[in-house]
């Protein structure tokens, strides 16, 4: 049985601090199911860390379907996310409809996420009376990146701030079950999360959301390209994968693998056959 949306909320009220973060592949989905992580994203992220886009711009829902897929293949128990990507659910609301569908229908995921506040709040409305639980995202955007010019900390100013506690106040009426805030100062990431009756999850929004969220690349230390402020790395695996590549090539080279362990026989009498054939 899978975490529901029920419980996700439930742990506001119980003051359980929520933990998510992102997977997109079948076998790191099933470790961060197994850890007991009670909500996965599949971010549209991806499009950075695993096809090398110089951003979320260019991700495809037929990109998105494919790694949801993987990631709910390999989920027993978290609740899976689908990131609508851009452009997916601004046309019309029957374009958004259907795009949210196939993450559930195809995918298999129990929830989407669509970044936006207010100018969204319709569509998101819709969906939910639809059946298809939504998380909210609001502060840094990331699809709109170029309209932000960089990835900047948003609401430093009195209207910027009150611009986001609307959009939150209007997620929440629409019928989120959580929404993410993303590069927001504390104070006001603290004072939407005591506004709201539904869960904030933060990313660079400091410590007093209700839950938190990172890209596990940036947590495993996967992604060398760049190191987002926000993020803490709990392991340096790009390291350790380079020096494991190092051996595998040193070892190669010098004959020390493979050996016989890594290999298999066959009867001797066999080979003499072939060799005097
Ligand atoms: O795409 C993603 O990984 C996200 C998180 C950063 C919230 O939207």
């Amino acid at each position: 049985m899978h975490v529901t949306v029920n419980e996700i909320k439930e742990m506001k009220s119980k003051k359980e601090k929520i933990v998510m973060l992102t997977a997109y592949d079948y076998s790191t989905a099933k470790l961060v199911d197994e850890s007991g992580m009670p909500l996965i994203l599949v971010g549209d992220s991806l499009g950075m860390v695993l096809l090398g886009y110089e951003s979320t711009i260019p991700v495809t829902m037929d990109e998105m379907i494919h790694h949801t897929k993987a990631v709910v293949r390999g989920t027993k128990r978290a609740l899976v996310i689908g990131d609508m990507p851009f452009m997916t659910y601004h046309t019309t609301t029957s374009d958004a409809l259907r795009n949210a569908a196939r993450f559930i229908q195809e995918g298999g995921a129990q929830a989407v996420k669509l970044e936006g506040g207010i100018t969204v709040a319709d569509t998101v409305k819709r969906i939910v009376e639809c059946g298809i639980p939504v998380m909210g995202h609001i502060g840094l955007t990331p699809q709109s990146v170029h309209q932000f010019g960089g990835h900047r900390v948003q609401g430093k100013t009195p209207e910027a701030a009150e611009r986001l506690l609307k959009d939150a106040r209007a997620l929440e009426q629409a019928g989120v079950f959580a929404v993410v805030l993303e590069l927001v100062p504390a104070p006001l990431s603290k004072l939407i999360t005591n506004k709201l009756s539904i869960p904030t999850i933060g990313i660079g929004a400091g410590p007093d959301c209700d839950g938190q969220v990172q890209v596990i690349h940036d947590l495993l230390g996967l992604f060398a390209d760049f190191a987002p402020k926000h993020a803490k790395q709990y392991a340096k695996l790009a390291g350790l994968i380079k020096n494991a590549l190092a051996d595998y090539i040193t070892e190669v080279k010098s004959g020390k693998f493979p050996t016989a362990e890594h290999s298999s026989t066959m009867e001797e009498s066999l080979l003499q056959e072939l060799v005097r054939a």
